[in-house]
């Protein structure tokens, strides 16, 4: 996608020195674009745990090339330990996201036996570009497979904006590129349909205010930020035509783990018989669960995220300040699970399907 104009994806190569790994700082958006080199396993996970790379996709990503640069770390006796001990510490940076295992796991079967030192960083450099590039196409595939949902809404209010609510950010920030949720949305607006997009703002990280407002800006599509209450009034008063969200983890029955809140739009749009779509690559799949609520772990974190706001000054510097009461405690769970009967419809790159154990498989059979 484009930055004020010039092409980037979330995560690459540096030019000239492949042995960096350069990503745009998430916790800077949107007031200040940076970009972070990460020149060790360390480095990787210090960016996946502190959210200078988030979102599920992007989480699988960073820790491909994670394991990539402890390849080029390893050396030629021991190093199936070198290997193992990055891969245990990139999955404990994070647990929601299923991307993170399957991409470390990916990379150890595919380097794990490599004995040569000079073939092992090579093969993990091809396979960490690979799984980058995957992710990438995959997103693209969701737009396409969405876009006959929304002309079809669009068909129906001839004339009208197709009103689509989303939460968090699951856009290109969140992957390597396009988007899950956002891939329809980028690809209804360049296909020329009048689409505008309801921005939750995400609380306590805001992901929507900062990132997604800030990716759909720079895309140039219209959308509105909302507070995180508003949806179910807007679902009410007709303002909402469909609720396209990403997923951080999916069951083989279709229940979703997603940002904290998502559960409750699920229930306002069930409420108010408005589609719900939840748009996933493959890798988001947990196949070996099947009780979402009782089985995703859930991530919580500080407290402090949500007793304090960061934001930026009139002065322009980047501040956070305390929104309650100096002795209250907080507790801040990332996020919830939004049960497969709420679903619409799962969005892959392979197609839609109900998110049920069937629906799913039909996508995936090799699963069964
Ligand atoms: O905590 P984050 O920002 O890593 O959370 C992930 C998300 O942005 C959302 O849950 C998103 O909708 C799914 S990630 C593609």
């Amino acid at each position: 996608m484009n930055v004020n104009g010039h092409p980037y994806r979330t995560i690459w190569l540096k030019p000239g020195d492949d042995h960096i790994v350069q990503v745009i700082n998430q916790v800077k958006l949107p007031h200040i674009f940076e970009i972070n080199d990460l020149a060790s396993v360390e480095d990787v996970c210090r960016a996946i745990r502190d959210m200078t790379v988030r979102g599920a996709g992007l989480i699988g990503a960073s820790a491909a090339y994670g394991m990539y640069l402890a390849s080029l770390e390893s050396s030629e006796t021991g190093f199936q330990d070198t290997l193992r001990r990055a891969g245990n510490a990139l999955k404990a940076t994070r647990p929601t996201a299923a991307n993170l295992a399957w991409a470390v796991d990916r990379m150890l079967g595919v380097i794990g036996a490599v004995e040569s030192h000079s073939e092992r960083c090579s093969v993990a450099r091809q396979e960490a570009i690979a799984i980058a590039d995957e992710d990438a196409d995959y997103c693209r595939r969701i737009g396409v497979h969405a876009m006959p949902v929304i002309s079809a809404i669009s068909a129906r209010k001839p004339g009208q904006t197709v009103n689509i609510l989303t939460h968090c950010n699951a856009g290109w920030l969140a992957f390597v590129d396009m988007g899950s949720a956002t891939a329809p949305i980028y690809a209804a607006h360049d296909a020329g349909i009048p689409v505008h997009v309801w921005v939750d703002e995400t609380r306590p990280r805001n992901q929507g205010a900062s990132l997604t407002a800030w990716e759909l800006s720079q895309h140039g599509v219209p959308h509105t930020l909302i507070a995180d209450n508003a949806g179910g009034h807007l679902m009410q008063h007709g303002l909402v035509d469909m609720v396209i969200t990403g997923a951080d983890r999916v069951t083989r029955n279709g229940d979703v783990a997603n940002k904290i809140g998502t559960y409750l739009k699920a229930l306002a749009a069930h409420d108010n018989r408005i589609p719900m779509y939840v748009a996933l690559p493959s890798s988001t799949f947990d196949f070996a669960l099947r009780d979402g609520v009782a089985n995703i772990p859930i991530e919580e974190r500080d407290g402090a995220e949500v007793r304090y706001m960061t934001g930026l000054t009139e002065s322009g510097d980047i501040a956070s300040v305390r929104i309650c009461p100096q002795a209250t405690p907080a507790r801040n769970w990332g996020f919830d699970v939004t049960p497969a009967r709420l679903i619409t419809q799962l969005i892959c790159e392979r197609g839609l399907c109900d998110a049920t154990e069937n629906g799913i498989l039909s996508l995936f059979p090799e699963r069964r």
